[in-house]
């Protein structure tokens, strides 16, 4: 694995390679605080975050190394109008790996073909986010123990949704998952992702307008922003963007043990009132997501520890 773009770019095999060292780490830290000792993490962030990139830094550092890089376009030299491949290409020689962000699908891959040293995909416009992907995926595999014979309910903007996106390709390969895509008309799942993906394997999948439908059908709810960024038009963000708020009262009639996850930020798609109900994965999902990005920068940067 040289870069990592797409979920698509790691096999079942590595995933779970990767969950179980992320899983080791968790239970033992100490052991890992020294192994990327004189590495660097830089982290090109062309687009706004505040979990992505500071999981990456707080990964590296937990793992003795160092962190370099910008946090908006407007602080690098894409202001003075650089391209971005010749932004990475320079960073690439100050770094051993790179996590970058930006706007634009397709960015990462155009400008993972100029360097050497491997980059990470941190989010490219709507289309894929894989290590926010490895992070649902971690915390699928922590709560529910399997990643077969699941009901996934997706909710919000699926249209402009990258996690979405990612996580569908990413669950497909697995045996008995059923989707159910809550969304409005408007922000539905895009054309091209239930052609390539549910109608080409064969899977089963739903489209509905309200979750209180099939809430108790869910194994897992997956929430998502209305992403305001990604609208032409103001005034359709503000007619959508409270399309789903879920609440203790649409709970009721869930399953004991649905995990719900967001990957966060939340705006007002749930009540702060579900935080403290058992079901509420979303901040154990934020934990998990440091420790897999663990995994994952050890992993390519090729760092072994000793097994006892
Ligand atoms: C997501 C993203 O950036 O796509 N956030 C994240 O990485 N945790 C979701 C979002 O911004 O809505």
């Amino acid at each position: 694995m040289k870069h990592l773009i797409d979920p698509m770019d790691l096999t079942v095999e590595e995933i779970d390679q990767l969950i179980d060292l992320g899983s080791k780490i968790l239970a033992d830290k100490e052991k890992y605080q020294d192994v990327c000792k004189h590495k660097s993490l830089a982290t090109l962030f062309f687009e706004p975050s505040t979990r992505t990139r500071l999981s990456f830094e707080a990964a590296m550092l937990e793992l003795g190394g160092n962190v370099l890089g910008f946090s908006s376009a407007n602080s690098s030299s894409a202001s003075k109008g650089e391209s971005v491949s010749d932004t990475v290409r320079t960073v690439s020689y100050y770094s051993d790996i790179i996590a970058m962000r930006h706007p634009k699908e397709g960015a990462p891959l155009v400008a993972s073909r100029k360097i050497d040293v491997p980059l990470i995909n941190a989010g490219d416009g709507g289309h894929y986010h894989p290590t926010q992907t490895l992070t649902d995926l971690m915390t699928i595999y922590q709560e529910k123990g399997r990643f077969h014979d699941l009901t996934i309910g997706m909710c919000g903007d699926l249209k402009f949704g990258r996690t979405v996106h990612s996580l569908i390709k990413a669950m497909s390969r697995y045996e008995n998952v059923r989707f159910v895509m809550i969304s409005p008309e408007e922000l539905r799942l895009p054309e091209y992702i239930v052609k390539d993906v549910f109608e080409k394997k064969n899977i089963s999948y739903q489209e509905v307008r309200t979750m209180e439908e099939v809430m108790p059908d869910l194994d897992i709810l997956y929430m998502t922003r209305v992403q305001r960024e990604r609208f032409f038009n103001e005034q359709d963000y503000i007619r959508l963007k409270d399309s789903f708020i879920l609440d203790l009262d649409k709970l009721k009639t869930a399953k004991k043990d649905l995990c719900i996850m967001h990957p966060l930020p939340r705006v007002n798609e749930i009540s702060t009132k579900v935080d403290d109900d058992p079901r509420a994965c979303y901040f154990k999902q934020v934990r998990y997501g440091k420790f897999i990005r663990m995994a994952l920068i050890m992993t390519m940067l090729g760092v072994n520890v000793d097994e006892d």
